[in-house]
């Protein structure tokens, strides 16, 4: 019986760094209100012209094969989550293939927003487990800002929202103990329109394009309040399930890697299942919500940073549009 195991991992942001001081001089907006709602107090934005999101994608995937020792010639599988693609068609899995120069191998996208990642993992890990393939690339990678309304009338969903990207490679263990344990998937779809960009969609009938502009369909509409309650009762939930699934509770933890969607649903979810600062990795205060790429550049940096031990309980874990939301348990 195979189990699968992260074997490499990476994350590239675009280096334009927008502070809130920055968002204040193109719309009415403020530090105090940005950090106080949502403790972000910077975001990387990526250069017109010069980045798209296989880019950003691309950038993170060299380094996540690197770092599992291999070439992107080894990589027999790729799962792509993202919400903002280089095009409305084909899938961003196929563009990322090109520019790694990897022939003919299966390409996967996944549209799951910010559980986009988890979902691509426990894809992929099926993919590992029943020994279809031995290298998967599972990559989150968004551009936001270019699809963001930056004036005032949109600053309660363009001040939080980042552009960046992280990949992983899965491989095959047989250590049965090691490596994901388990992944859980969720979805609500009741309550889809609370949280999504409904245009270019063929859902009202028409793409005539003035129409589009004229009704703001092309942003994203946020109901902020609402989203905000079910993720502060659906992450413990979620979290709960991996831990308990195996016997396990928070006090078995050794680091939670939550999507980072807010600061306040982070600090919230830390104190309601009694988990220790140092036992839940955020960085949203430097980075934004990146939806889809926001635990593997969170998984990433706290690997960097020494944060990952061999042998650690990590609990990967992410709520956002659709509603969806889900966790992976790992024995790292
Ligand atoms: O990753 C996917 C999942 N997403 C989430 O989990 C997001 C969940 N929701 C949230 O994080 C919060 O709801 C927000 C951070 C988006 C908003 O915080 P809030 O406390 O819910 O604020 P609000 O939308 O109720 O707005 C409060 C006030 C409003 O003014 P009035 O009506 O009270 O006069 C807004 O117009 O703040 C105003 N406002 C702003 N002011 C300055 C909204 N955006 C801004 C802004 N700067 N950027």
């Amino acid at each position: 019986m195979l189990n699968s195991k992260i074997a490499g991992v990476g994350h590239f942001v675009p280096p334009n760094v927008v502070t809130n001081h920055d968002l204040a001089q193109i719309m009415d907006t403020n530090d105090e209100w940005i950090q106080e709602r949502t403790g972000i107090k910077q975001r990387h934005w990526a250069t017109s012209g010069e980045h798209t999101t296989s880019g950003l994608a691309f950038e993170a995937s060299k380094i996540a094969i690197e770092n599992a020792g291999l070439q992107p010639a080894d990589i027999d599988f790729i799962v792509f989550a993202t919400l903002s693609p280089d095009y409305y068609f084909p899938g961003a899995g196929v563009t990322l293939q090109k520019m790694l120069g990897i022939k003919e191998i299966g390409a996967l996208d996944v549209r799951n927003q910010c559980s986009g990642f988890v979902y691509a993992l426990a894809v992929a890990d099926k993919f590992v487990k029943t020994g279809t393939y031995k290298n998967v690339l599972v990559v989150g990678a968004e551009i936001h800002s270019y699809g963001l309304d930056k004036t005032t009338k949109g600053r309660g969903v363009s001040v939080i929202f980042g552009d960046g990207a992280g990949a992983v490679v899965l491989q095959p263990t047989t250590d049965p103990s090691k490596g994901i344990l388990s992944t859980h998937l969720h979805a609500e779809g009741a309550h889809a329109e609370q949280l999504y960009v409904r245009d270019p969609g063929m859902g009202r009938g028409t793409l005539h394009y003035p129409d589009l502009i004229e009704t703001d369909g092309i942003y994203p509409h946020m109901n902020g309040n609402f989203v905000f309650k079910h993720a502060v009762t659906r992450f413990p939930e979620v979290i709960n399930e991996a831990l308990h699934a195996h016997g396990y509770t928070t006090q078995d933890l050794d680091l939670l890697v939550p999507h980072q969607a807010n600061l306040r649903i982070a600090q919230y979810i830390q104190q309601s299942m009694q988990i220790p600062t140092e036992k839940i990795m955020v960085n949203i205060q430097n980075y934004g919500n990146t939806t889809a790429a926001s635990i593997p550049i969170a998984l990433s940096e706290a690997l960097q940073t020494g944060r990952i031990k061999q042998n650690d309980l990590i609990c990967l874990a992410a709520f956002g549009s659709g509603f969806t939301w889900a966790s992976a348990l790992i024995r790292w």
